[in-house]
């Protein structure tokens, strides 16, 4: 499963009691809370488990005990951003004077109470256990084996504090309604892996995941909302019992980026979230006044439109990121969030830039603005990873230690020195200096890398066998510049060494979190083994082109453009720069692997769609627009 760049956003807040709002749950086994729904709605019962305030005048004359707490429950279309917000569940650290209504289970032991905002401080950094145990239909099924324990041993020792554990159960039920009975063996699985993480001391979040677009779709013409509630209810109450006397580490969350479009479905998302809270509180577990109980976090889509802060590099040629403009989307979203949340602790669930996929200088940037903003605001942040992104789970090794690094350490004070690259959608050249970038068949000469320094001065650089070097004669620093001698680039390159990755180079700065690695990379123009092929004669799967690099190996962007003017796919893409005009998108239309670039089945299905024959332009870094550094393949019709 291809990793989008995705953000949920959780956050944690304490319920008030008070006059029902609109929508909110009034009612329903073992519910405790105000009966009394505010003016204009009255309270009804939907199941069992469930009253709610729809609109409607109340039966009987119900007494206000207090103002009301407003919740939004409008919504936003995007699929790939959620906003969920978080409740401790109704005793956490303060359950002294709690009244038990639960009916589940009952744990010996200790619990160390906590409070929401405290889980959530101890949460930071957190790394999540990504297309794992949500693959679908099982753990195993997508890109990832079965969890082992020493995975969370090298998340932890990289840094990180929690870990957020995604569980899909759609294709784990072995009952029906009304019971909708888990397979044991399924949350005998879920129990241990919480058990590999908590047991390092792991903070652990687990969830309802991709079950949000399957049975859980509250969107789905036809949805069957009472089934949808009632199953709820029991999966929630299953996953409670089965988790209910783990220790304070472990924290629940309702559901996964629900699908909502409008302010009904945020209704019914707010109601399933409150259905959840019920189910983990019926449940039982250390939720006894005497023990505490676990934090749990529901889901609730707050936001008409939080704009999705993320640069989705790589996705229609965006391969920029950093300009003023792109750092503001996150800050700003970031900053209404808060505001809207003033005293309450959040979560950013997911976000990611991936190693695999996006270049380095603007991906360095991307992180480094995405986890200070966070931390300036007290967010915590857990890292998404799907296992072909951060780390390397066979090998127990880090694809991007300098993201990891920044991730793991950083401070709301940091200040990261970070390589400058082009921040300029508008540019038809692309520059980097997480790259020093040697043409073949040219001089060597010297080559100047802007850096933003940050108020940082460079301590050092070394190579990839350990030598350091030398200040002065191999490189100097100049105004915001690095600048690498014709002498020591000659050290390693001449005109016409063979294109490839010559060098890493890994700077270390006198203050931040950031040690860049910069690649010396002798390129020219890769060379493709066919040019041309017939789309109906290739159609029905991917068609890999075997490619002989020129430098870096892998694609920038694609560009398709039919012969007759007209962009294949996207043509809204028209009102990009000139580097994402007509570019399609990596994984959709395009891939590659060590030796070929792969045009997807998908891709040749639109060329035959669109019956005109279309030029697929590869492009490479670095990027200048198809001039020099790209190479066409046509597919006729
Ligand atoms: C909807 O689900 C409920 C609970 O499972 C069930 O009783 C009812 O028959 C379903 N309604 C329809 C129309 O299928
Ligand atoms: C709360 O979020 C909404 C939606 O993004 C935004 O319009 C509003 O300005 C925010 N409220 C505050 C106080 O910032
Ligand atoms: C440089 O790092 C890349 C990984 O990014 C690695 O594949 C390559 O072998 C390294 N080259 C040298 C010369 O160390
Ligand atoms: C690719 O083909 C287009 C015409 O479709 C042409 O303008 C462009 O120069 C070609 N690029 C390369 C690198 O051959």
């Amino acid at each position: 499963m291809q990793a989008l760049i995705v953000v949920a956003l959780a956050a944690i807040f304490q319920y008030a009691q008070a006059q029902v709002a609109a929508y909110g749950q009034c009612g329903g086994s073992g519910y405790s809370g105000s009966t009394s729904c505010t003016s204009g709605y009255a309270c009804t019962s939907q199941n069992a488990y469930y009253y709610q305030c729809v609109p409607g005048s109340a039966t009987s004359t119900t007494t206000s005990k207090a103002t009301s707490s407003s919740t939004t429950t409008t919504t936003t279309t995007s699929k790939s951003t959620t906003l969920t917000t978080t409740t401790t569940s109704k005793s956490t650290a303060q359950s002294t004077s709690q009244t038990s209504t639960s009916t589940g289970s009952t744990c010996t032991g200790t619990f160390s109470a906590i409070s929401a905002s405290n889980f959530v401080a101890k949460l930071h950094p957190g790394w999540n256990l990504g297309n794992t145990l949500d693959a679908i239909p099982n753990e195993g099924s997508w890109n990832n084996a079965a969890v082992v324990a020493s995975t969370f041993a090298t998340v932890q020792d990289a840094g990180f504090n929690g870990v957020r554990i995604p569980v899909t159960y759609a294709y784990h039920f072995t009952g029906s309604s009304p019971d909708w009975t888990v397979d044991p063996a399924w949350l005998q699985r879920v129990s241990d892996v919480v058990d590999m993480s908590t047991s390092l001391g792991l903070y652990t979040i687990v969830n309802v995941h991709h079950d949000s677009w399957i049975w859980a779709d509250v969107t789905a013409s036809g949805a069957n909302l009472t089934m949808i509630e009632e199953k709820f209810y029991r999966l929630w109450y299953q996953i409670g019992t089965k988790l209910a006397c783990k220790s304070s580490l472990v924290a629940f969350e309702s559901i996964n980026e629900p699908p909502c479009t409008d302010s009904t479905h945020g209704a019914e998302i707010n109601k399933l979230n409150k259905i959840f809270l019920q189910a983990i509180n019926d449940a039982g577990g250390f939720q006894f006044p005497a023990c505490g109980q676990p934090l749990v976090c529901g889901a609730i889509w707050l936001f008409k439109s939080l704009r999705y802060p993320v640069p989705l590099l790589q996705s229609l040629g965006k391969t920029i990121w950093g300009s003023d403009a792109d750092k503001a989307t996150v800050s700003s979203d970031f900053q209404l969030l808060r505001n809207n949340f003033t005293d309450v602790p959040i979560i950013l669930g997911e976000y990611d830039a991936s190693p695999t996929n996006t270049e380095p200088a603007g991906r360095w940037k991307y992180v480094d603005e995405v986890v200070l903003s966070a931390l300036g605001l007290n967010f915590a942040c857990i890292l998404w990873d799907n296992g072909l992104d951060h780390l390397n789970r066979d090998t127990a090794t880090w694809r991007d230690p300098n993201s990891i690094s920044m991730i793991t350490k950083s401070t709301a004070s940091t200040s990261n020195s970070l390589p400058d690259s082009t921040e300029d959608a508008s540019a038809t050249t692309q520059s980097s200096s997480a790259y020093i970038f040697h043409e073949y068949g040219t001089e060597v000469t010297q080559q100047s890398l802007p850096f933003v320094f940050n108020g940082n001065t460079l301590s050092s650089i070394t190579d990839s066998a350990g030598s350091t070097l030398t200040s002065g004669t191999d490189y100097s620093v100049s105004g915001s510049n690095i600048i690498f001698t014709a002498s020591y680039l000659s050290k390693h390159i001449t005109s016409t060494t063979s294109p490839g990755i010559i060098a890493n180079l890994t700077l270390k700065f006198s203050g931040g979190d950031s040690s860049p690695v910069v690649q010396l990379v002798q390129w020219k123009t890769p060379t493709l083994s066919s040019k041309t092929a017939v789309a109906s004669s290739v159609s029905g799967s991917d068609l890999s082109i075997p490619i002989t690099w020129g430098g870096l190996p892998r694609i920038a962007a694609v560009k398709a453009l039919t012969t007759s003017g007209t962009y294949l796919v996207d043509d809204w893409t028209v009102y990009l720069g000139p580097l994402q005009q007509a570019r399609t998108t990596y994984s959709s239309q395009y891939n590659w692997d060590s030796s070929n670039v792969i045009l997807t089945s998908s891709a040749i299905s639109s060329v035959i769609s669109a019956g005109v024959t279309t030029v697929f332009t590869f492009e490479f870094f670095p990027r200048d627009n198809g001039v020099v550094n790209a190479v066409n393949f046509t597919l006729t019709v």
